[in-house]
């Protein structure tokens, strides 16, 4: 067996817990789901084949960024460290952070996709022999228990793609302050945040013409119908991305197309004609913004890089 997936950490909440979240966000106005729930095996392939698309130039202007700087990023963590990534997905990026920096210890990956984490968690490990992987699924909005690491060694934590904008203002703060419990003293955090940018190119990113984005937001519906009693009719629901400049963020809606009542479990939720679902806000950053967040957080920005276009941002944080 792979010696990462023999002894991984299973801290994924219950079913119970996750049903109540989302009978809460059902009754809300307006309605909203956890992002976190696309994330099953099909949402994680969907997402991988987003990161691929013309349109979604985060993912491209990220590695381009990552790969000019991970050299820097090397030399300030210094040898042995622990790479620790939240939401590592298929830990694409990581390759570049593992290949650059000098004798890693280990690298704990965090992710609540457990097919994802354990899948790319064994392809880490036998192609990183020397590396100890100690996968942990686990939802990171909540407290998580990270694999004990011996005294003296230095935590680089690693949250790339964005997913910040994820988060609520204030919620990127009460994550990223545990986040850097996490790190602990003289750790860094790696981060990557995208920029604000005009309407145009925002839109795009979020609505494909090959319509996988589409695919990818429709698929929370499907995880509803299997793992928490949905009875969704998908083709009763359409995709809708828009970007609302004052808030600085893009939004994900599911659109009822007509009046419908369905059942999730027990409870009954009705939906009016052209009543949305908010499944997931996507905040975009200034760079003064991601500093000031920075340090709201407990950290001092260190570095912070662009693409020549700015697009895209990537910054190394010291815990302070
Ligand atoms: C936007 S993708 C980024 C993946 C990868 N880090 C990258 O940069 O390409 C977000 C990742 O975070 C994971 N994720 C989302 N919400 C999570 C949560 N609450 N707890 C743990 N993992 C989560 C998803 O399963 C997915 O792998």
């Amino acid at each position: 067996m792979n010696p990462a997936t023999a002894r991984y950490v299973d801290a994924a909440p219950e079913a119970d817990v996750v049903r109540q979240e989302v009978l809460a966000g059902l009754a809300a106005r307006p309605k909203r789901l956890p992002c976190k729930l696309f994330y099953d095996e099909v949402g994680s392939r969907l997402f991988e084949r987003i990161c691929e698309l013309d349109e979604y130039y985060l993912t491209r202007t990220e590695l381009v960024i990552l790969r000019e700087r991970v050299g820097e990023v090397a030399r300030l963590a210094r040898a042995g460290c622990r790479v620790v990534e939240f939401g590592s997905g298929a830990s694409v990026k990581t390759r570049l952070l593992l290949d650059a920096l000098e004798r890693p210890s280990s690298y704990v990956p965090i992710d609540i996709a457990r097919g994802a984490l354990l899948e790319s968690a064994a392809a880490l490990s036998l192609d990183y022999p020397e590396l100890d992987v100690q996968p942990v699924c686990a939802d990171y909005t909540r407290e998580v228990e990270l694999p004990l690491v011996a005294d003296g060694v230095r935590t680089l934590g690693f949250f790339p793609g964005s997913t910040i904008g994820n988060f609520e203002p204030a919620e990127a703060v009460t994550f990223l302050r545990r986040v850097r419990a996490h790190c602990g003293t003289n750790g860094l955090l790696l981060i990557g945040a995208d920029l604000k940018k005009e309407r145009l190119t925002l839109e795009a990113a979020y609505d494909d013409r090959e319509g996988v984005t589409a695919e990818f937001n429709r698929n929370i519906l499907r995880v509803l119908n299997r793992e928490h009693g949905g009875r969704f009719s998908l083709e009763a629901f359409r995709h809708r991305a828009f970007y609302d400049e004052r808030h600085g963020r893009v939004e994900m809606h599911l659109v009822s197309t007509v009046r419908q009542r369905v059942a999730v479990g027990s409870e009954l939720v009705s939906f009016e004609a052209g009543e949305a679902i908010v499944t997931e806000h996507c905040y975009k950053y200034a760079l003064d913004q991601l500093q000031g967040l920075a340090r709201k957080s407990g950290f001092e920005p260190l570095r912070t890089w662009t693409d020549a276009r700015a697009l895209f941002a990537v910054a190394l944080f010291a815990v302070i």
